[in-house]
Order: structure tokens, then sequence, then C-alpha cells
């Protein structure tokens, strides 16, 4: 298959300093992009800004921003047959973006912000016969807002990950996900290595190839 994978956050520039981001280390993206290479898939990884080096075999598009990355899924999506939204998408951005470094006595108290594209349901009407799955990172009523998420964004599976647990979800090695299919099946995956994640979602996606 071909596949196209999101990893990493994305960085909202404040001044040429500052930035709004989040937690993501990119880690589970690139394990999906890894196990999907290794078993002789074309990978497409659409990356924000990580320290982890792209796996083998594997196509890097680096980003930076929300729509820097709308921009490439945009572009990438007509030659694959599956995208995998990993990436922790910055939601918000400051409404300006300053051209010289903001001085503390000088700076402005609040920061004025405006929502970034929700790339998946922007692309949904672009789907076609592909298969979209997504993440819902969650603090709390995980399966109940996944669900929802699941639903908006018009998706085939849907990984909710509990973000709270300090061994799984932001920056560990490790991660505890339910997959949440949109035809209703629920799977409760134990807690295991990204890696062994990788694999299962990608078991999932392979055999919803031949359904
Ligand atoms: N996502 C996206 N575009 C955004 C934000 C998120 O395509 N601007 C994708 C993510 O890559 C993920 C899914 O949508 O696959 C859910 O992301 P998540 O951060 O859990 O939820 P949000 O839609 O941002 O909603 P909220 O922050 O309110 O939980």
């Amino acid at each position: 298959m071909r596949i196209l994978i999101t990893a990493g956050p994305t960085r909202e520039m404040i001044d040429p300093v500052r930035f709004l981001s989040n937690r993501s280390s990119g880690k589970m993206g690139y394990a999906l992009a890894r196990v999907a290479a290794r078993r002789g898939h074309v990978v497409t990884l659409i990356s924000g800004p990580v320290a982890l080096r792209p796996p083998p075999k594997v196509s890097l598009v680096a980003v930076m921003t929300a729509d820097e990355m709308l921009s490439a899924v945009k572009r990438y999506l007509s030659r694959c047959d599956a995208l995998i939204m990993a990436a922790a998408v910055a939601d918000w951005r400051p409404r300006r973006v300053r051209a010289q470094k903001i001085k503390k006595t000088t700076g402005p108290k609040v920061l004025r912000l405006e929502p970034t594209a929700d790339i998946l349901k922007t692309l949904r009407t672009k789907k076609g016969r592909r298969v979209f799955i997504g993440f819902a990172a969650e603090t709390e009523r995980m399966l109940v807002r996944a669900r929802r998420k699941l639903a908006e964004k018009g998706l085939d599976l849907i990984v909710a990950n509990d973000v709270s647990r300090p061994d799984a979800g932001f920056e560990v090695d490790t991660n505890q996900v339910t997959l949440m299919e949109a035809s209703g099946g629920v799977r409760v995956l134990p807690l295991m290595t990204k890696m062994k994640v990788a694999a299962r979602i990608l078991d999932w996606l392979e055999a919803s190839e031949r359904r």
C-alpha cells in the first residue's frame, strides 16, 4: 500500500524566538513509518519538528506549522491508499506573528489566538476509497470523546490514547491504546512499545484492505 503518515507536533510562531506547540515527540508516527516501510509499504512521512532520525526507505517531508502540514497532506493525498494522522497538530496559532522579538517590558499581556485548520475535517470530502486513521489524545472521558472524533472526522479507525498516563502517550516509548472502528468494534490493547502498537495498527489496516 501507499501510506501517508503524519507525525510530531506542529509549531506556531509567536515571534522569531517563541512558539506555541505541544508535547508530541513524534515517536508514535515514526514507529508507524518504520514498521510500514519494513513490511514493504511505500511510506511518505510528513513530520513536524522532532529530534528523531527518519526510518530507512521512508520519504520524509518536513513541515513546521499546521498550515504547512495541511498543504503537504493535500499534495500527497491523491497518491496514497491510506492516511494515518498521528501528528499532534496545534489547534491554535497567534492571530499575528510578530516580525521582531516581543520585548518583556512593552509586550502584550494577552496573546490573541485563532484556530488552525482541522486537517482531517478539511480533507474529509477528498477521502474517496482511502482508509483514514486518526488518533485521539484525551485526558478524560476517552472512549466517548474518541468515538465522537471518529464520527466528526469521518474516520475508519481511531486510536484512542489516554495521554494523562505517565507510561502512555507523549514522549515515552510505550503506549496503551484502544482501537475503535467506524463499524463499532472496540479493541483495548495492553501497554506495549510504540513499535508493537504500530504493528497492531498496520495489521488492522492491511486486514481492512482485504475486507
Ligand atoms: N487533527 C487534525 N487537524 C487538527 C487537529 C487534529 O487533523 N487541527 C487530527 C490529529 O492528527 C488526530 C485527530 O485529528 O488524528 C484528533 O486530534 P486531537 O488532538 O486528539 O483532537 P482535536 O481534533 O484537536 O480536538 P481536541 O483538541 O478538542 O481534543
